[in-house]
């Protein structure tokens, strides 16, 4: 009986560690993200962010701030930068630049998916210039 009792114990304690040890995982894979869609791979998701680098002229702490803790590296989950949220706005208008104004035969020219840019506007600026 108490044999009995003790392996029930234990499985009932391996079953919250492993239901913990899960928690703890999904956590670190859960993102912030309000445009981009949640299941984007990494290569994606660094691929795009470098393109604002480039058509703003910035670095990576440009939007995202320092770690709390770590202050080399930044907090890329954080919406503590304003800049972050100018930016999610940007993104939302170019998405529906491209959408309505272009791309009337997608099958026959596929390149004018994405015909409106971040660059196309800022080249290379974060603020961008008039003419
Ligand atoms: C112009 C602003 C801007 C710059 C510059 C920028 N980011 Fe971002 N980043 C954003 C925005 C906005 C989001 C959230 C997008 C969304 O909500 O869909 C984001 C999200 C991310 C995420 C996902 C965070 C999460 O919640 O998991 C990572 C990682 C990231 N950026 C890395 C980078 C890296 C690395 C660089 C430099 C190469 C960079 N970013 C440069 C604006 C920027
Ligand atoms: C149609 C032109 C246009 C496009 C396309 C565009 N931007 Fe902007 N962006 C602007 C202008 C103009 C401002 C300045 C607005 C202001 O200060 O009133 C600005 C401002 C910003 C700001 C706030 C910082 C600042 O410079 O004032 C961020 C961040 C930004 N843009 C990111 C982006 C990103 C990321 C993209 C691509 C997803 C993008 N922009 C595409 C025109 C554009």
């Amino acid at each position: 009986m108490l044999h009995k009792k003790k392996i029930f114990a234990f499985t009932i304690l391996t079953f919250f560690v492993v239901v913990g040890m899960a928690a703890v995982k999904i956590n670190q894979k859960e993102r912030n993200l309000k445009v981009l869609p949640k299941d984007i791979s990494d290569a994606k998701l660094d691929s795009i962010m470098q393109t604002y680098n480039i058509a703003l002229g910035v670095k990576c702490n440009f939007c995202h701030v320092p770690m709390k803790n770590i202050p080399d590296s930044l907090d890329y989950y954080s919406d503590a930068d304003p800049m972050k949220e100018n930016a999610r706005k940007m993104m939302v208008m170019v998405i529906d630049i491209n959408k309505k104004n272009f791309n009337f035969y997608p099958e026959i020219r596929p390149e004018y998916l994405n015909t409106v840019t971040c660059k196309t506007c800022h080249r290379g600026e974060a603020f961008p210039p008039e003419d």
